[in-house]
């Protein structure tokens, strides 16, 4: 017994103090650290967010370039991983392939494993950023049959990515720097979101004093669901369905019907309920690299287009305050990329990383914090007597 206060979904209850990230969602506002997204964003670029997420402040300029070369130097795996990644099928879906090498690289690196050491936890912060985009590079390399690409330092983060996803050994392979761009915010308008589902699964994690890798490894297991960063490839996945503009009406009543579990992926949002700030950009940013690439007769940009244009359009979206969100976007420009829908929620996992690393170091240094450990209303049986099975 005890009386507990019953919130499923934890619409109403705050699970820890940070002075991470601030959303406002009626206003649509998301601050990092008191900056607006809009402007970290457009001024900013990825690694320059990643200290003002791990670091409280912007950097100077002697301090962005030691974390810049610091990151740089920890960008490769240890070489005997490649092994564990030959392990996978080779039709692997590379969330799963990330799962399983993020969860192993407590196996590579004990030195970072000693939460209680300040110095250690720093470590392995630099290590997850640093490794991310290689490991999710590499998932996509092993999952098409190429052979894996190793990181170049000369480059900046996005440029690298770019570079260990497409470049082939046999043929040159010049980074686009518009593309780039693009890809960094990406990487920016992903990097934290306070505590969503799977930064409050990395923080309960951490709760029990989990290493962080596998802690991380949480994290990118819960990102993976539909309701979360698995959005942007089943957005994608439901455009390619829809196929045509003239289906869209019948997907958009499927949408509204109260019988039909179907919903319209890369629409709404737990705490935006005016429009999504980071969606915004990504929209913008889209513009730019479907002009870039001279993409307009995409059958399936024309159909995210009329769709968005028809949704805003309906009551029951405008009424239940269901506007497109990040992820909507985001599928269109990775896309436009030429990157295959498997590699969107990876590519969300490497840019959240720095979030959930930064709220994992943020819980760690609180010296209030205790074991997450939710209640329950118990609905069951009360207490009834053993039947042995000849009797039952
Ligand atoms: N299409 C149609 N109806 C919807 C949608 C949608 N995408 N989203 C919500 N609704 C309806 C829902 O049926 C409900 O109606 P009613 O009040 O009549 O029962 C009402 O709107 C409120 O929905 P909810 O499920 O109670 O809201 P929630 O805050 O629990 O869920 C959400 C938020 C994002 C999970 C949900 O809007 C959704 O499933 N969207 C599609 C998936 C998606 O795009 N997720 C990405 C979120 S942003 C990035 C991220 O977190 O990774």
């Amino acid at each position: 017994a005890g009386v507990f206060t019953y919130d499923p979904g934890y619409t109403s209850t705050a699970s820890c103090d940070s002075t991470i990230t601030y959303i406002d969602g009626a206003k649509g506002e998301l601050l990092h650290r008191g900056y607006p997204i809009d402007q970290l964003a457009e001024k900013s670029h990825y690694l320059e967010v990643c200290y003002l997420l791990l670091y409280d402040n912007l950097p100077t300029a002697a301090e962005l370039e030691a974390f810049e070369a610091t990151i740089t130097r920890h960008t490769m795996i240890h070489e005997q991983m490649h092994n564990f990644f030959r392990g996978f099928r080779r039709d692997a879906h590379p969330m799963a392939t990330m799962v399983g090498v993020v969860g192993a690289m407590s196996a590579f690196y004990h030195d970072s494993t000693d939460i209680s050491d300040p110095r250690q936890r720093e470590i392995a912060s630099h290590r997850m950023i640093a490794k991310m985009p290689t490991i999710a590079a590499m998932a996509y390399k092993y999952s098409i049959g190429q052979p894996f690409v190793y990181p170049r330092n000369d480059l900046d983060y996005a440029s690298n990515f770019l570079h260990m996803c497409f470049a082939v050994p046999a043929e040159q392979y010049e980074v686009d720097p518009i593309l780039s761009r693009a890809m960094d915010r990406i990487f920016i308008l992903h990097a934290d979101h306070e505590q969503n589902a799977s930064t409050s699964t990395v923080r309960l994690a951490s709760s029990s004093g989990a290493n962080p890798f596998a802690c991380i490894a949480a994290g990118i297991a819960c990102l993976w669901g539909p309701a979360h960063g698995g959005a942007n490839q089943a957005c994608l996945e439901m455009l390619k369905e829809i196929g045509s503009v003239d289906r869209i009406p019948e997907f958009i009543a499927r949408a509204k019907d109260k019988d039909d579990p179907f919903r319209l992926m890369g629409f709404g949002h737990r705490v935006y309920k005016n429009f999504d700030p980071r969606a915004k950009v990504m929209k913008q940013s889209a513009d730019e690299v479907l002009d870039l690439l001279g993409i307009e007769n995409n059958p399936v940009l024309q159909v995210a287009k009329e769709l968005e244009k028809q949704a805003l359009d309906d009551p029951y979206f405008a009424e239940k305050k269901l506007f497109p969100n990040v992820d909507f976007y985001s599928g269109i420009i990775l896309e436009a990329m030429g990157f295959p829908t498997s590699m969107f929620t990876p590519i969300f996992a490497l840019s959240r990383t720095v979030g959930w690393i930064s709220q994992w170091k943020e819980q760690l240094s609180d010296p209030a914090h205790k074991i997450g450990r939710p209640r329950q209303l118990y609905l069951g049986e009360t207490a009834r007597e053993y039947v042995d099975v000849e009797d039952r």
